[in-house]
């Protein structure tokens, strides 16, 4: 089967780097906050075109800690959407804030500018818009209201490292943002990672202070925080693959064009590309009608299939309560539709074409 993601393949391909940087970290003896750690952050900040980037635990910490740290409190709403990771809704519920899920615009799939601008209550302190599989949320809109009604704004980027809108990179429209590097990410890590970056050095301070008990000093908390430091194994593997992202990304994208053109004619919904904003095509989602069928016609012809994701937040068991609340019109339609192709840049040519061949043969099989 040709799966939808290959987090192997990506090792076996930098291999020997990797290994060599391993062994490094291994006998240095520094293996929690060092220098891979800083350095990577430093470079990190750079690639996102801002000041400060602080390594974490993972991408949901990155969330709930950049709130934090910008001043969202407990009770606090925080407007998003319900079309994202449970990640995103989790983190905002986990820090004490109220998760207000708001739909989605159909061109991009991200949240809706005039959804949040109807949203917003006196409670509202923040907005997290998501880059939902690396297509840029229209950050110009919504960075435009949040600045009229005084709002935070924390992009969750976990899918989109990389992506732009014009020539800024996103992550570095809002007061901070959070990234993932989980091992799938368009960087990925060899099990868990995350960064938060923003331009405020007050932020910055924050987040540090936040990811270790709020130590200023070794073992003196002078605020309180948690335990969220990122390791340096996985620093040393993101300082490894951080130089390939924007080439994997031109491949991501060059995959993308060649099922679009195979989808031509099939009556299925490749994902839209919007003028002026470039796609980290972290997952290649198509809308399709007959979604079982598609599946099992893909699956019966050897290529993988998977949903991101099989519901809405809101329609999940345990953030039911967040329905009554959230009229998801837009969401709710998707969902019967979205299906996820293979996408990651060690797809070899074979590959392609036997993908591209099966998109370009469903109509006439069915
Ligand atoms: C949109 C989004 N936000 C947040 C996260 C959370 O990242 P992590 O799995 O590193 O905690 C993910 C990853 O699954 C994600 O896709």
């Amino acid at each position: 089967m040709i799966p939808t993601v290959d987090p192997r393949a990506q090792y076996m391909r930098h291999k020997a780097a990797l290994d060599a940087a391993l062994q490094r970290v291994l006998t240095g003896g520094v293996y929690v906050l060092g220098d891979c750690v800083k350095e990577f952050e430093s470079q990190f900040a750079t690639f996102i075109g801002v000041e400060f980037c602080v390594g974490v635990a993972n991408g949901t910490d990155a969330i709930s800690i950049a709130l934090l740290s910008v001043g969202v409190r407990p009770g606090d709403e925080v407007i998003t959407v319900s079309h994202t990771a449970v990640a995103t809704v989790a983190a905002i519920s986990s820090i004490g804030a109220i998760p207000v899920l708001v739909d989605i615009e159909p061109e991009s799939g991200c949240i809706s500018p005039s959804a949040i601008a109807a949203a917003i209550t006196e409670k509202t302190r923040a907005v997290v818009p998501v880059h939902m599989y690396g297509q840029p949320a229209d950050m110009v809109k919504i960075v435009e209201i949040c600045l009229q009604h005084n709002l935070l704004i924390v992009e969750d980027c976990a899918q989109a490292h990389g992506a732009r809108i014009g020539t800024k990179v996103v992550g570095s429209f809002g007061h901070a943002a959070s990234f993932s590097f989980y091992p799938t990410k368009n960087l990925g890590a060899l099990g868990d990672g995350g960064a938060i970056v923003t331009n405020s050095p007050e932020v910055a301070e924050q987040l540090r202070l936040r990811r270790q008990y709020g130590w200023r000093t070794r073992y003196i908390s002078s605020i309180e925080g948690s335990n969220s430091r990122l390791d340096e194994i996985q620093a040393a593997v993101l300082l490894e693959k951080l130089p390939y992202v924007e080439g994997d990304n031109r491949r991501r994208r060059e995959i993308a064009s060649l099922y679009n053109e195979a989808l031509k004619e099939s009556g299925i919904e490749p994902p839209r590309l919007i003028p002026g904003r470039d796609h980290a095509m972290h997952l290649y989602v198509v809308q399709c009608d007959r979604r079982e069928e598609f599946r099992k016609y893909l699956g019966d012809r050897g290529i993988s299939t998977a949903l991101h994701y099989p519901a809405p937040v809101h329609l999940q068991p345990a953030y039911a309560r967040l329905s009554a609340r959230a009229k998801l019109r837009v969401t709710e339609a998707l969902y019967e539709k979205i299906v996820t192709l293979p996408m990651f840049p060690e797809l070899d040519n074979q590959q392609i074409s036997i993908v591209s061949d099966a998109l370009a043969e469903w109509q006439s099989a069915s």
